[in-house]
């Protein structure tokens, strides 16, 4: 993974930045109706954490973590920031508005990889936490993997607190045991289809679909990507090293757009909590998502009826979604920031957090007992698998190619298009290698 990471991050551009800032809509977000939430932020001995964590299951991780820092440093009032939208859609551009007005929160979350890098290290919106990773000796308990994503120019810039697994694939086990199908360890790309054409013929989308945020259909392209080309080839396409005409590349397509026909309708209104809340309900019988759709189905006590296995064709791989959080330059309370980042390296504290949030934790010398069995499944796949970013939450690419990314894929949920789809991805990459000269 060391190599690996470092052949993504040294991608990450000053230019890149700067498209990336323009691609999220920047300036288009006003602070007004931020007012109160600044106001109280600035109280005396507080701290304002940001974060798009509002379904069931996140929020009560997130509170988890709260828990774990007001236990440590009673007497300051913790002040949750949120913006809702799955994958930071809509907080990303209300964070970069309130960072060009001078008005950071205290500490916010982001992905390690190139959104950390590009969107908030080399614009300078960062202080490096070297000294907090030496004092903690946090490299002696994460993967140095991950040291390297939440790093640039040798020093550490994010603490990660828990590490997803995007190509998770969710399926109703009695939606299965009433229409006879069998699911196993793995599920191939055919057999998928197969469980497909029984449950259309019972009137059932098979694949619950969600793309109102418009990361679930880049999210579930990757996935595909990954089961139909393998880690190889996924690596060296987000990395601009294979073109977008490859033949992998358009398998995957055709293979994305067949599963689209086995799709609820309403796809474009849901968002992904809803997509994962069809699987609870027995409305549809799998759902492509990171393993935050766990958090909900443990919020809503529904785990005996869901089980789990890779994408198809992708056992064997691990898509990274690594959260973490910052140390901003600025930060109205500085003191309680860094506190806030002690609590999150800490071993309490990402055991309370990731048996919450369906994530595992980043550090590894938590305590397994502590996992639901979902959990260890992700444990032993992230120490043997494949390990490879995520695309569609802005690990592996630039953001300015991650928008035209959830662009192209918005477009091609409806139109199934997979020659205009490999067109815009090529454009996209195009555009990146230009940005990275
Ligand atoms: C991801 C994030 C997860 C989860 C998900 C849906 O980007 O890493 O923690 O929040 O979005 O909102």
């Amino acid at each position: 993974m060391h190599e690996l990471t470092t052949r993504f991050a040294s991608r990450a551009s000053r230019r890149g930045v700067l498209k990336g800032g323009a691609a999220l809509g920047v300036g288009a977000v006003g602070l007004g109706r931020l007012g109160s939430r600044l106001a109280a932020a600035q109280a005396e001995d507080s701290l304002e954490i940001f974060s798009w964590w509002t379904s069931p299951g996140e929020s009560k991780a997130l509170q988890a973590l709260f828990d774990a820092f007001t236990a440590a440093n009673p007497g300051v009032e913790v002040v949750n920031s949120t913006v809702t939208g799955g994958a930071g859609v809509n907080a990303k551009a209300v964070l970069q508005t309130r960072l060009q007005g001078g008005q950071p929160p205290d500490s916010w979350q982001t992905h390690i990889g190139r959104e950390l890098i590009d969107l908030y290290v080399v614009p300078g919106s960062c202080e490096p936490i070297t000294d907090i990773y030496e004092s903690e000796g946090w490299a002696d308990v994460m993967p140095a993997g991950l040291i390297e994503q939440a790093s640039w120019e040798s020093e550490q810039y994010s603490i990660p607190v828990g590490v997803h697994r995007g190509n998770g694939f969710w399926y109703n086990k009695t939606v299965m045991a009433d229409n006879g199908i069998e699911i196993g360890d793995t599920m191939s790309v055919e057999e998928f289809f197969a469980a497909a054409d029984i449950l259309k013929a019972a009137g059932i989308p098979a694949l619950g679909f969600s793309n109102n945020e418009g990361f679930q259909g880049p999210q579930t392209f990757e996935n595909t990507l990954l089961g139909v080309a393998g880690p190889e080839s996924y690596n060296a396409l987000f990395l601009g090293e294979t073109p977008w005409d490859d033949q992998g590349a358009r398998e995957a397509a055709e293979t994305f757009a067949r599963m689209l026909d086995y799709v609820n309708e309403d796809f474009s209104a849901l968002t992904w909590s809803d997509g994962i809340a069809l699987v609870i309900e027995g409305k549809a019988g799998f759902n492509s998502m990171g393993d935050w759709a766990y958090g909900e189905v443990l919020a809503k006590d529904a785990q005996d009826n869901i089980g789990w296995v890779s994408h198809p064709g992708s056992t064997g791989s691990f898509v990274l979604v690594v959260d973490s959080f910052t140390l901003p330059v600025g930060a109205p309370h500085p003191e309680n920031a860094r506190n806030w980042l002690i609590t999150l390296g800490s071993k309490e504290a990402q055991e309370a957090f990731n048996p919450l949030k369906g994530s595992i934790p980043a550090r590894t010398d938590a305590n397994r007992d502590l996992f639901t069995p979902y959990h260890q499944w992700s444990m032993d796949s992230f120490s043997n698998d494949a390990l490879v970013p995520s695309a569609a939450h802005s690990q592996a690419s630039s953001p300015a190619f991650q928008q035209a990314f959830y662009d192209a894929t918005t477009a091609f949920v409806t139109d199934k298009d997979v020659d205009t789809y490999l067109a815009m991805l090529a454009d996209a990459a195009a555009m990146d290698a230009e940005a990275a000269e």
